[in-house]
């Protein structure tokens, strides 16, 4: 069988395919491929190795004939067409469970970095601007400690960001959608609510849902109305679960405190009103940016294709929904 990678991994998970007798093909680029060399690379694939940015459409199906599985290196999976690749008798496998604690990490840090003003207050001090101590200083924030932490989609990644948030900061959790594990420790104190009602009584908005017709602008600009006003948003998820046009108005006009956000609508491009907030704290999609995470996402994607080539049900197949 014949693996094409799109982009740059981890060469020694490529030795783990030629080892098993697979013939590796690429990786194509050092980031996105040109299109028209996937098309034709795909073209003998019996696998397709791809990351996040490659788009896995109806045309780049119907390009590969022979091919089996198209294994993601990310644990969502709305590059690809899983319903095109359902109807073509192609599997898709994903990278469940190995990035859980880097991103839980790195959506308490924005909630960190919006509520205490990080990112502002290391900016003054870089400039000069060391602010006079004083009881009604600039850059006061937020408490984190007791404030209550709202949860939307509490699954591996929720679950992990309520774990720290309850145990190691006590934070009072709600979550609207998913359900806490019966070890979890934290999962007592917690509350299973709507929504709506999430929206209406949490300081902090942390959203964990996959991106999804239904849950596309999620956050619009009536959940953020709705929203506690001074509440601060968090989006370690995709992008499209929020209208970002509409929280940069949210935003500038005091509407929310602030916003933490790890991905964008039209990534890599960026609204201009939240480049120019300064209530919003922006990372460039770095949510499993920690080189164990990335190499044990790049071997989970190199386990589901040798599975595949095995004849065996790959252990992280996407179910068609
Ligand atoms: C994923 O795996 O879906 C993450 O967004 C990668 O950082």
């Amino acid at each position: 069988m014949s693996v094409v990678v799109t982009q740059r991994v981890h060469e020694a998970q490529l030795d783990r395919l030629r080892s098993a007798g697979l013939d590796v093909v690429g990786p194509l680029a050092d980031g996105p491929p040109p299109r028209a060399e996937l098309l034709a690379a795909a073209r003998g694939a019996g696998a397709l190795l791809t990351l996040l940015t490659d788009r896995v459409d109806a045309e780049l199906l119907d390009a590969a004939p022979s091919l089996r599985v198209v294994a993601n290196v990310a644990v969502g999976y709305d590059n690809i067409d899983v319903a095109g690749a359902a109807a073509r008798g192609v599997l898709v496998t994903n990278t469940p469970g190995v990035l859980t604690e880097a991103t839980a990490d790195l959506a308490m840090g924005l909630l960190l970095a919006v509520a205490r003003r990080i990112p502002e207050a290391d900016a003054a001090v870089r400039d000069g601007r060391f602010p006079p101590w004083g009881l009604f200083q600039e850059l006061i924030g937020l408490d984190v400690a007791g404030a209550r932490l709202g949860i939307v989609g509490l699954g591996r990644i929720g679950r992990a960001v309520a774990r720290r948030a309850a145990l190691g900061f006590g934070m009072h959790v709600l979550y609207a959608g998913g359900a806490p594990d019966p070890s979890d420790a934290w999962a007592g104190g917690a509350e299973a609510v709507g929504f709506e009602e999430l929206l209406a009584r949490a300081d902090f908005v942390s959203l964990h849902a996959p991106l999804t017709p239904a849950t596309r602008h999620l956050v619009d600009e009536a959940a953020l109305r709705a929203m506690q006003p001074g509440a601060v948003l968090v989006n370690t998820a995709r992008g499209p679960l929020v209208d970002e046009a509409a929280l940069a108005r949210a935003l500038s006009g005091g509407r929310i405190a602030g916003a933490g956000l790890d991905v964008f609508e039209r990534e890599p491009e960026v609204e201009a009103a939240l480049l120019a907030s300064r209530r919003a704290v922006l990372t460039p999609h770095l949510g499993s940016a920690t080189a164990r995470t990335r190499l044990r996402m790049c071997a989970t994607a190199v386990d589901n294709v040798l599975a595949v080539a095995a004849g065996s049900v790959p252990p992280n197949l996407v179910a068609h929904r």
